[in-house]
C-alpha cells in the first residue's frame, strides 16, 4: 500500500467537499430520511474527510467506522474530528462527537483491505462509503468487493473517483504528455492489484451493473482557481514526481516550472461520484 500524506489530504479537503455532486448526496439523504440512527462504514477513510462532508445529510444519531490500513492517518482522523466537533470525548476507544444537533460515535479500524475487501463489521453498516479510493483498486479486487457488497444488500457511496482528465490553465505544449504519463503511473499496483486508475469510475459502474446493482455516476470535478493555488502547486509537483518514477516518462522540468509559475490560474480535474444500490 502506498502512503498518503495527511497534509495532502488536509489540503484537498475543501475542494473535495465543494465538488461533491448533489444527486448522489440527495439520494443518500432520501434513503435514510426519518431514521433516528444511521451507521456508516468508511473504507480508506484517511483523515475522516467524508464524515465531515456527509454527516450533515444523515440522521441525528450516527455511528461511523473509519477503516484504513494506515494507523497514523486514523490517529490524525481522531485529532481532526475532535477539533471539528463542537464537543468530543473518548469512551473506551470510541470517539463521541457532538456537532450542531448531531451525535456521532466514531470507531477506527486499522485494517488492510487487500485480503478482505469488505470486512464483516463493514457489511453490517447501513451505508458503505469509500471516497477518493476506487482509482487505487484493481479490477479483481473491485469485483470481489462488489460481490460482497451485493450479497450484503447495502448501498455504496464512492465519491471523488479520479476520472483521468486534468486541464491546466494556461495550456503548455507538454500538458498532454504529462497527463498521459501520469495516467499510466496511476495504473500501478497500490496494494489492491494493478489499479484501475483513470478507468476506475467506469470499471466500478460496469462491475456493479454486472452484479445486478443500480449505478448512478455523477461528475464531481475539481475546479481550482487562484484561491486554491497551494493545491494546484502540490498537484503539479506530485504529478511530476510520479512521472519521474516511470522508466520511460517524459522530461518535465520545463513543464513543472511553468505549472508552478502559473499555479494561480488553476486546473480542472475530472472525478465521478458513484452510488451503487441493490437494483
Ligand atoms: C486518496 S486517500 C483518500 C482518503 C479519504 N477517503 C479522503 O477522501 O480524503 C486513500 C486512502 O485509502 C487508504 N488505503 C489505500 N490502500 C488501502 C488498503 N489496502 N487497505 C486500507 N486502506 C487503504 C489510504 O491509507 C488512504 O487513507
Amino acid at each position: 500500500m502506498s502512503g498518503f500524506d495527511p497534509d495532502w489530504l488536509d489540503l484537498r479537503e475543501p475542494a473535495d467537499h465543494r465538488s461533491l455532486a448533489n444527486e448522489p448526496l440527495e439520494r443518500i439523504a432520501a434513503l435514510f430520511a426519518g431514521r433516528e440512527t444511521v451507521s456508516v462504514t468508511d473504507l480508506g477513510a484517511g483523515s475522516g474527510s467524508l464524515l465531515r462532508a456527509l454527516s450533515p445529510r444523515l440522521g441525528p444519531k450516527q455511528r461511523w467506522t473509519l477503516v484504513d490500513a494506515d494507523e497514523g492517518l486514523l490517529a490524525h482522523a481522531r485529532t481532526r474530528l475532535s477539533k471539528w466537533a463542537d464537543a468530543s470525548s473518548d469512551a473506551g476507544g470510541r470517539l463521541l462527537l457532538q456537532k450542531t444537533a448531531t451525535e456521532i460515535e466514531v470507531m477506527t479500524l486499522a485494517r488492510d483491505l487487500s485480503a478482505d475487501p469488505l470486512p464483516a463489521a463493514a457489511a453490517e453498516a447501513d451505508l458503505v462509503t469509500a471516497s477518493a479510493f476506487f482509482d487505487l483498486a484493481g479490477h479483481d479486487w473491485t469485483e470481489a468487493f462488489v460481490s460482497r457488497l451485493a450479497a450484503s444488500g447495502k448501498p455504496l457511496y464512492a465519491p471523488l473517483v479520479y476520472a483521468g482528465e486534468k486541464r491546466f490553465s494556461p495550456a503548455h505544449r507538454l500538458d498532454a504528455a504529462a497527463l498521459e504519463a501520469f495516467n499510466r503511473h496511476q495504473l500501478r499496483d497500490k496494494g489492491l492489484g494493478p489499479a484501475m486508475g483513470p478507468g476506475a469510475a467506469l470499471g466500478l459502474a460496469e462491475i456493479g451493473r454486472a452484479a445486478g446493482l443500480a449505478c448512478l455516476s455523477s461528475p464531481s470535478p475539481w475546479r481550482l482557481d487562484e484561491a486554491d493555488e497551494a493545491l494546484t502547486r502540490r498537484l503539479a509537483s506530485d504529478m511530476a514526481q510520479a512521472i519521474a518514477e516511470l522508466p520511460d516518462g517524459p522530461e518535465l522540468g520545463e513543464w513543472l516550472a511553468f505549472r508552478l509559475e502559473h499555479a494561480a490560474s488553476g486546473v480542472g480535474v475530472a472525478h465521478e461520484d458513484l452510488l451503487l444500490q441493490p437494483g
